[in-house]
């Protein structure tokens, strides 16, 4: 669909910059370019020892919300390949593709539906626009050989999307879990796409992580499911403090759904490049097991024990991308405040929840790292905790404002004396002192406080 520029820039006015953005996450070890030292591979992102820390807490509430906190939900690690035939199945073989162009003159390729994107041509004389070739499908599964052969034979496919495996495994979750429609089945794990045109930083990337739920129901109950998945879901997001205006719904229009599809909604996100999808929530039908039926012989379906009708189960998924809702964390968050002395001071107001770190330990001066440093051990025990003992106080702060540690604790000289601590808040830099005694129940309350 093409874009218009000018509703874009309308939409992100008064945003922050996306190279600011990125520019913080690979100074400060969130998230930099694979291969880096070699120049760079395109669409591959490396998550840097707080990237990895806000991935992980993201990825752990997700769980809990979606798995762990339910009694109708089973969660599932399956292996990045799986059988060929799988992909024929889904549809994937034969569908899974982009439109794609190429410039006769200066080569550049394009997805057909993005052109306005591409710039102007380099390589022709008295214009500057390109010379395109026909739009021709180009299919975006990512391939490999599996054993020693490298044949048609031996061709396997990394997975596009984490849920085929999940139709895969329905009946043998299902028997062993004991559990009877309707349920779920829950994963997390990498997917990958060789998107012709990567782009916005992680948005759009050839490998990325997943989480999604398929949940299985009676077809006369998908709407009461589809509509509790989709509240499910914005709440969640409204958990991440993803600011409201920031946020919207946006229902498919019929001829955008996929042709198995009943129904579908994206929940946006408004980045600096405009309002973007984060997660997709769709009723899929029985297209997914009907069709794993057919291709694998084997019967998936399920038997309604007091009616005694035998069924495909109808799936309603929700489908969230981890990158991309950690790519609007850091966006949502990110803000250059101005203080009442005229600094600027850049901060990440990330919830409690996600913050890669939960508090820093900070002694006034390296004389005092001893008590300093123990105080770390203990509060290392229970959350993730940086200790900084080197340059001036104001600027450890900055630095811990700067990647969204909600607590800096700072041992100082009346310390010593007091045997209190004091405790600084991120958003509203205020401070108090704190037994050392007190110290882990206070944080502790502080901290269960946003869950
Ligand atoms: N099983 C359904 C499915 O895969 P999708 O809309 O293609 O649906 C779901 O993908 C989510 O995965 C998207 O909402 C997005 O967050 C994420 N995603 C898809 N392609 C991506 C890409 N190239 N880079 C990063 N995330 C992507």
């Amino acid at each position: 669909m093409a874009v218009d520029a000018k509703a874009v820039d309308d939409a992100t006015a008064g945003l922050p910059r996306m190279d600011d953005i990125v520019s913080l996450c690979a100074r400060r070890g969130f998230i930099w370019q694979s291969s880096e030292i070699y120049g760079g591979i395109n669409g591959f992102w490396d998550y840097g020892p707080l990237g990895v820390e806000l991935k992980n807490n993201l990825k752990a509430l997700w769980w809990q919300r979606v798995v762990r906190g339910r009694d109708d939900v089973e969660g599932l690690d399956s292996s990045i390949i799986a059988h060929p035939r799988t992909w024929e199945a889904s549809g994937h073989v034969e569908h899974f593709s982009d439109p794609l162009v190429d410039c006769r003159a200066c080569k550049k390729r394009m997805r057909a539906d993005q052109l306005d994107d591409a710039g102007p041509c380099p390589a022709r004389q008295g214009t500057s626009e390109h010379d395109w070739t026909p739009a021709r499908n180009f299919n975006l599964m990512l391939k490999t050989f599996v054993g020693a052969q490298e044949d048609a034979a031996a061709t396997a496919f990394l997975r596009a999307e984490t849920c085929q495996s999940i139709f895969l495994d329905f009946k043998r979750v299902r028997e062993s879990a004991r559990q009877r429609i309707p349920f779920g089945i829950a994963q997390i794990g990498k997917a990958f796409r060789n998107e012709i045109n990567p782009r916005n930083f992680t948005f759009r990337s050839r490998e990325f992580e997943q989480a999604e739920l398929e949940f299985f129901c009676h077809v006369s109950e998908r709407k009461k499911w589809f509509e509790h998945w989709l509240g499910e879901r914005l709440a969640f997001h409204h958990e991440l403090g993803l600011k409201e205006t920031r946020l919207r719904v946006r229902p498919h229009r019929p001829d955008e759904l996929a042709h198995y599809a009943h129904a579908a909604a994206d929940i946006e996100f408004l980045f600096p490049f405009g309002w973007q999808e984060i997660e997709g929530v769709h009723d899929r039908g029985d297209w997914d097991l009907r069709r794993h039926s057919e291709f694998s012989g084997k019967d998936l379906t399920v038997t309604d024990e007091e009616t005694k009708e035998r069924f495909h189960p109808c799936v309603i998924e929700t489908s969230v991308g981890v990158d991309r809702t950690c790519l609007a964390l850091l966006a949502n968050a990110y803000e250059e405040e101005k203080l009442p002395d005229g600094e600027t001071r850049t901060l990440l107001r990330l919830p409690l929840a996600v913050a890669p770190v939960k508090v820093a330990v900070l002694p006034l001066a390296k004389k005092l790292a001893e008590p300093a440093q123990r105080i770390a051990r203990e509060l290392r025990r229970h959350w993730s905790v940086f200790y900084d003992e080197s340059g001036n106080i104001g600027r450890r702060y900055r630095r811990q404002d700067e990647v969204g540690t909600p607590f800096c604790v700072t041992y100082d000289f009346e310390s010593e004396s007091d045997t209190r601590v004091t405790v600084r808040e991120r958003d509203s830099m205020t401070q108090e002192r704190i037994a050392v005694d007190g110290l882990r129940a206070y944080l502790q309350d502080r901290l269960e406080m946003a869950r």
